[in-house]
């Protein structure tokens, strides 16, 4: 179940137990807190209740939240809020006595916890010794695994056959709940601490927010992100900025945790009877939902690969509406152990694809179950299988409908020819009437085809010919880009235009220039000299070229013999690859040698030299950087 889930169900049992007293059970989840799970380490009872908070997703619930606190207990002016981070992890709580670590807990039910100290030892962000005298403290704080440690983690568990975890919040706790610390020791666990109690105030601490300057200046971790805020207005701002921010930061963080700052306002508002009145959380628009299969899929790419997507029963995540999801590969669909009609949880990261985790529950009437495909089923052709690769592929690359159409798809798409107004289902209607089978077919449409289409009037029919007619001259880039070769994307279409400057030489080069290319390896330079070597390839770019489709020349600096008689050696790191500095070298007179000699003019020197370094220096060769180097051209 999804967290929004939860939290409904949640809403929903809190109001029943409103109206319906008498039904209300002592250990409703309304009145405990959470639940510890398997026992396996010994109890702790918490000197002081671990409480949980109020959620919600709306902002106009947190302006009444702000608005009744207010009202209730009349307060003149705006008190002021800190806004933190709510770290999706697991909640502990640590205790210090004279200044010393002396035992950590899970929050547990919020009563009772589980004594994982030798555990929590393990973690670097926790202090084992307070820098100042202090006879007790306790600190509480989530800890976490960073996104970057869980995709680490996750690769060497599929690499050793083990379990995968979901999340890095599931993760988390199956590092922190090990019974050997050597297993916690291992795993990249973080900590960011947002409460202090201490036992006595001689540090004068009275708000939160010096509580948390205070642990930051103990060597706890307080996340950096935290804002004290004069009004509800300010902190739902924080909230709307995290929203759209939140993926960029290498840890998960579900929502917006926002606090009176004020201890004596704290204390005065106190505690309902599972969560704080001085405290409520703002939740993010979920990222993740449950919903059903409705049917599995085959997708046919435009390159052939034949992939399984299941189409959901539609379910609105983080700003959309999500009907598809990819499940990558046949091993995927046995992995997952999923099936027609199954309920599962759909994530949805920004920008990627939405994919299924897991099966939360399987149908319990099965309608149809899904039979891994034998023929295509865009064109009816046996599919194959290729050697080393999970994907089964649709041979039938010149006739197949769903491949054709993928091509087209991509030429017209953003980062290769960007041409506005085609979408998927004109591109559909094109290739469905035979008018277009390859890019190439685009340029020969006219105002008049376009109106033969079904709901296309006359301004649009000239719109989508103008703007074909002028996505004629594109970068080579992105000419090179929008060919599809198989892979090569836009950073390498990138750098095969600087280095070859033209189509013609990208067709003439050789196997050892494009993989000498950094960036570039053996498997990309052989798919480049395939594709080149293909007649139908050939065909295409000849007609591209008869219909005027024809890529920018990249510029090329006037030659000069600024550099005549100089010999440089090239080593280093630099902003841009070696050859494209040899090349310039060469088209100022110059020569590049691969060695360091008495005869060296000059070593041009990025980061990481290493030993060519060493050498010009005990020669006494002139060593330049790339900004010297620069200035020598320009001179
Ligand atoms: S304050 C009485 N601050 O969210 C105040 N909680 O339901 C209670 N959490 O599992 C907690 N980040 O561990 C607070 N910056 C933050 C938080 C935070 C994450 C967790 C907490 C608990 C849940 C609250």
């Amino acid at each position: 179940m999804s967290d929004i889930e939860y939290d409904n169900l949640f809403k929903e049992l809190e109001t029943l137990e409103r109206e319906y007293p008498e039904y209300k059970l002592p250990d409703s989840p309304t009145v405990k807190v959470g639940s510890t799970g398997a026992k396996k380490f010994a109890q702790i009872k918490h000197k002081v209740r671990l409480y949980s908070l109020d959620n919600t997703y709306s902002y106009d619930d947190l302006a009444l939240w702000y608005e009744r606190l207010k009202k209730n207990y009349s307060l003149d002016n705006d008190p002021k809020l800190v806004c933190e981070l709510k770290i999706d992890g697991l909640a502990i709580s640590l205790t210090y006595k004279d200044s010393e670590f002396s035992f950590g807990a899970t929050r547990g039910d919020g009563i009772t916890g589980e004594n994982i100290t030798n555990n929590l030892r393990t973690i670097k962000a926790i202090p084992q010794k307070l820098p100042e005298k202090l006879a007790e403290l306790e600190v509480r704080g989530e800890v976490f695994m960073p996104k970057s440690s869980f995709d680490r983690l996750n690769q060497l568990q599929r690499e050793n056959n083990g379990k995968l975890f979901a999340n890095p919040r599931n993760a988390a706790a199956g590092s922190l709940r090990q019974l050997d610390a050597q297993i916690t020791k291992s795993r990249d666990l973080s900590m960011f601490a947002y409460y202090g109690r201490l036992d006595s105030n001689e540090q004068n601490i009275d708000s939160h927010s010096k509580m948390l300057e205070f642990l930051s200046s103990q060597g706890f971790n307080v996340n950096p992100e935290y804002k004290v805020c004069n009004n509800i207005q300010e902190a739902i701002n924080y909230c709307k900025y995290w929203d759209k921010k939140r993926q960029q930061l290498d840890y998960a963080t579900d929502g917006v945790v926002i606090k009176i700052d004020s201890f004596i306002l704290q204390n005065e508002l106190g505690f309902t009877s599972r969560a704080p009145r001085w405290a409520t959380a703002f939740k993010f628009p979920p990222e993740e939902m449950s919903t059903i299969v409705e049917d599995i899929e085959i997708n046919v790419g435009r390159s052939g690969a034949v992939t399984p997507v299941a189409r959901l029963d539609p379910v609105y995540i983080s700003g959309s509406t999500v009907q598809r999801a990819t499940l990558h590969n046949f091993d995927e669909i046995k992995r997952l152990n999923i099936n027609i009609g199954d309920r599962v949880l759909i994530k949805k990261a920004a920008e990627i694809i939405p994919k299924v985790i897991c099966v939360t529950q399987h149908a319990t009437d099965k309608k149809s179950s899904f039979v891994k495909p034998e023929y295509c089923p865009s064109c009816g052709t046996k599919l194959v299988e290729q050697e080393g690769e999970v994907n089964l592929y649709c041979p039938n690359h010149l006739g197949c409908p769903s491949q054709i159409k993928g091509r087209i798809e991509y030429w017209v798409s953003k980062d290769c020819m960007d041409i506005d107004g085609v979408g998927d289902s004109i591109v559909a209607q094109l290739v469905d009437r035979g008018m277009v089978t390859t890019p190439a077919d685009l340029y020969r449409l006219t105002v008049d085809d376009f109106l033969k289409l079904d709901l296309i009037a006359e301004k649009s029919a000239q719109n989508l010919y103008d703007e074909i007619s002028s996505s004629k001259n594109p970068t080579l880039a992105r000419f090179i880009n929008s060919l599809g070769i198989r892979h090569v994307g836009k950073e390498t279409s990138e750098l095969l235009a600087r280095r070859f400057l033209s189509l013609e030489n990208l067709k003439n080069a050789s196997f050892e220039e494009i993989q000498k290319i950094d960036g570039i390896g053996d498997k990309i330079a052989l798919s480049i000299l395939d594709f080149f070597s293909n007649s139908f390839n050939n065909e295409l770019l000849q007609n591209l070229k008869l219909y005027g489709v024809i890529p920018q020349e990249m510029q090329v600096n006037e030659g000069s013999d600024k550099f005549k008689g100089l010999t440089f050696v090239i080593t280093g790191t630099l902003s841009d690859t070696r050859d494209v500095f040899a090349d310039i070298i060469k088209q100022n007179g110059g020569k590049v040698s691969s060695s360091v000699s008495k005869k060296t003019s000059y070593v041009l020197a990025g980061d990481n030299p290493g030993s060519k370094l060493t050498k010009a220096e005990s020669l006494g060769v002139k060593i330049i950087n790339e900004n010297e180097f620069n200035q020598l051209i320009g001179e």
